[in-house]
Formats: C-alpha cells, sequence, structure tokens
C-alpha cells in the first residue's frame, strides 16, 4: 500500500504590512471593529511588481528546503490560487519554470480558500496510484489584487501570502483522509462576478472585485465546518480527543472557534494565524501549518486535521499524520 506524507513545510509572507490603524485612513472603520469581529490585527500586501508567482516560489523553496529535496527531485507541481498571474500559463508553470524544472505535470487548481485542501487531496490521489512520488503543492494569493479598497466590508479582511509542502510516497501514513465538497448553488454569496471569459469589460465598475454578503457566509461556514469535522472523525472511526491540532482556514477567529468547540478542543490546539495574517485565502493552511511547524509545536507522529471553507462554495478536510 503507498500512502502519501508530508515532508517539508515552507511560508512566505510580503515584507509590506497593512494594520488595522493603516485601514483606519482608507475606509470608515476601526482597530476594535475588526479584531472584535475578525480576530484580525494586521495583513502582509504584495507591492507592485510583486506576484503570486513570486510569493510561491519563496515558499516552495523554502518547503523543498525543509524536506531536504532539490526542484529535480519534484515530480508533480500543483498550485492552488484564485489570484494567477496571468490568464495562462498556469502559475504553476510559471513556478516550474523559476524551479527550472522540466518535463513534470505541473497544474492549477482553483477553488478559493479551500484551493490547498483540494490541491493537496489530488496531489494524494497521484501519490496513492503510483503516478508522483514526490510532488510540491502550494497556496499562493494575491488577493488584495481583487479588494476594493473602499469596501470596508471586505477590504479589511484578507492579506497575501504563500505556503508550500512537499509530499512524497511511503509505507506508512501519512494521508489518512481528504473529504472535498462543493455546492455551486451559493455563488451568489461569495464571488467575483467579472471574468476573462466573459471579455475583459466584465471585470469594469467593480465587478473585478470580491462582493460578500458576510453574515450568510459567517453561518454557512459554521454549520458547514461543523459537520465535516464529525464527517472525518467518523470516516477514520476517531474521536474528537484522537486530534492533536486543528489547522483551520483562517477566515475569522470565531469560525475557528466555533470548530475547535464542536471538536471539544482547547484553543491551545488549534493554530492561529488570522491575527497577523488576515485571510489569505487559499495560502492559510498552508502557512498555518508551516507556522507550528517551524515554532516546534506541531511534531512528527501527531494527529492533524486540516479543514477549509470557501467561494464556491467549496469545503474540505484533510486528515493526517505528520
Ligand atoms: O474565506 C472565505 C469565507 N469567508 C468567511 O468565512 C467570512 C465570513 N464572514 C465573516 O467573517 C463576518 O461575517 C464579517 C467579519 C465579514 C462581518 O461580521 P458580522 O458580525 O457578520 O457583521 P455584519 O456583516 O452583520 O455587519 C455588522 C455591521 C454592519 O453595520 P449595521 O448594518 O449593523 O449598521 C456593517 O455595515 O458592521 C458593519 N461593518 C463594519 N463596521 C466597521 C461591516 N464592515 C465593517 C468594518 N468596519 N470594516
Amino acid at each position: 500500500m503507498i500512502y502519501s506524507r508530508i515532508t517539508g513545510t515552507g511560508g512566505y509572507l510580503p515584507d509590506k504590512v497593512l494594520t488595522n490603524q493603516d485601514l483606519e485612513k482608507i475606509v470608515d472603520t476601526t482597530d476594535q471593529w475588526i479584531r472584535e469581529r475578525t480576530g484580525i490585527s494586521k495583513r502582509h500586501i504584495a507591492v507592485e511588481g510583486q506576484n503570486t508567482v513570486d510569493l510561491a516560489e519563496c515558499a516552495a523553496r523554502r518547503a523543498l528546503a525543509s524536506a531536504g529535496r532539490d526542484a529535480q527531485d519534484i515530480d508533480l507541481i500543483i498550485v492552488a490560487t484564485t489570484t494567477p498571474d496571468r490568464v495562462f500559463p498556469s502559475t504553476a508553470c510559471l513556478l516550474q519554470k523559476r524551479l527550472d524544472r522540466h518535463g513534470c505535470a505541473a497544474f492549477d487548481i482553483q477553488a478559493v480558500c479551500t484551493g490547498f485542501v483540494y490541491a493537496l487531496s489530488v496531489a494524494d490521489k497521484f501519490i496513492r496510484t503510483g503516478t508522483a512520488k514526490c510532488a510540491l503543492v502550494i497556496g499562493a494569493e494575491t488577493l488584495s489584487r481583487v479588494l476594493d479598497w473602499t469596501d470596508r466590508s471586505t477590504c479589511v479582511l484578507f492579506g497575501d501570502g504563500a505556503g508550500a509542502v512537499v509530499l512524497e510516497a511511503g509505507e506508512e501514513p501519512g494521508i489518512l483522509s481528504t473529504h472535498l465538497h462543493a455546492d455551486g448553488a451559493y455563488e451568489h454569496l461569495l464571488s467575483v462576478s467579472g471574468g476573462v471569459g466573459q471579455g475583459y469589460d466584465s471585470l469594469k465598475e467593480g465587478n473585478g472585485y470580491v462582493t460578500m454578503k458576510g453574515n450568510e457566509v459567517f453561518k454557512m461556514a459554521v454549520n458547514t465546518l461543523g459537520r465535516i469535522v464529525d464527517e472525518t472523525l467518523e470516516a477514520n472511526n476517531m474521536e474528537q480527543s484522537d486530534i492533536d491540532w486543528l489547522i483551520p482556514h483562517q477566515a475569522n477567529i470565531r469560525i475557528i472557534q466555533a470548530t475547535a468547540k464542536k471538536l471539544k478542543m482547547s484553543m491551545d490546539h488549534v493554530v492561529v494565524t488570522v491575527d497577523e495574517h488576515g485571510n489569505t485565502s487559499g495560502a492559510s493552511v498552508p502557512l498555518a501549518l508551516d507556522v507550528a511547524v517551524r515554532d516546534g509545536r506541531i511534531k512528527r507522529g501527531e494527529t492533524l486535521l486540516m479543514e477549509a471553507f470557501g467561494g464556491g462554495f467549496t469545503w474540505g478536510s484533510i486528515l493526517l499524520k505528520f
């Protein structure tokens, strides 16, 4: 039996920091409102000329170094992103060129905030079927580029960043189970309504920016993530107490707390980065993983539950032995 296992992690955040106090000068908001309603105090923003592939490359190189691998060892590259640099080639192909790796499969996955969970799940299937042996899986976003900086209900929430893992074949798990879902019926609650397939004019007059009915998304996120926690535990015949660490998508501290409560888990065992990163969409889960691996909280052999919910709607979870 072939399993897949994370052998290295990496993360990257742009140097430029935007605090809540900075946002007070841009839109009608307060540090207090943002912290109380979301848990966010600051976020990192890519500067002009710094694009998703730049962030992805930094995170990827760090993950390769932590796995003790060279780019030539990689036989699959998947980048989860909703903010690709170009219409094409994919960000994964642009990254492949940067890494001077030629010939292996490389493609993007677009599942918004659930993107990394989707990408890691797909890479797991490639490895389990023997199609790949050493995959580079990245979540990378420059969400700041699709925000309306006059809309206080969205611009305070998001940030830019990238997180990466190296996933390798082995005889021991590794990834225990993956659970992916989507329901396109809710696209009106969270979307960017324009797109290049409708012609460039469709991106004008605000249609190129994120719009969200925040409160409705919030309620759906809490309920849906509660259900996927049950689904994941049941599929593995596990109890809440078997989970060592929850690595949630970082959209809102109150959503994270609700999922932790569902797991009867103390917040000491939940990795929280939303305060410092904001919501980095597809990058948030691998960034949180990398932070807690590097600061020594997450140790080899521990059981981790990753989960995410986002535009689409898409949602998913992954249970794994680190
Ligand atoms: O990652 C993808 C998934 N996304 C999410 O999971 C996000 C889910 N949603 C949320 O996190 C929360 O719904 C928000 C943080 C977006 C909003 O929090 P809320 O508690 O749901 O607030 P609300 O939308 O019900 O708005 C409450 C009030 C409104 O004013 P009125 O109508 O009560 O007078 C808003 O206009 O807060 C106002 N408001 C703000 N006030 C100050 C909205 N944004 C701001 C702001 N600063 N930035």
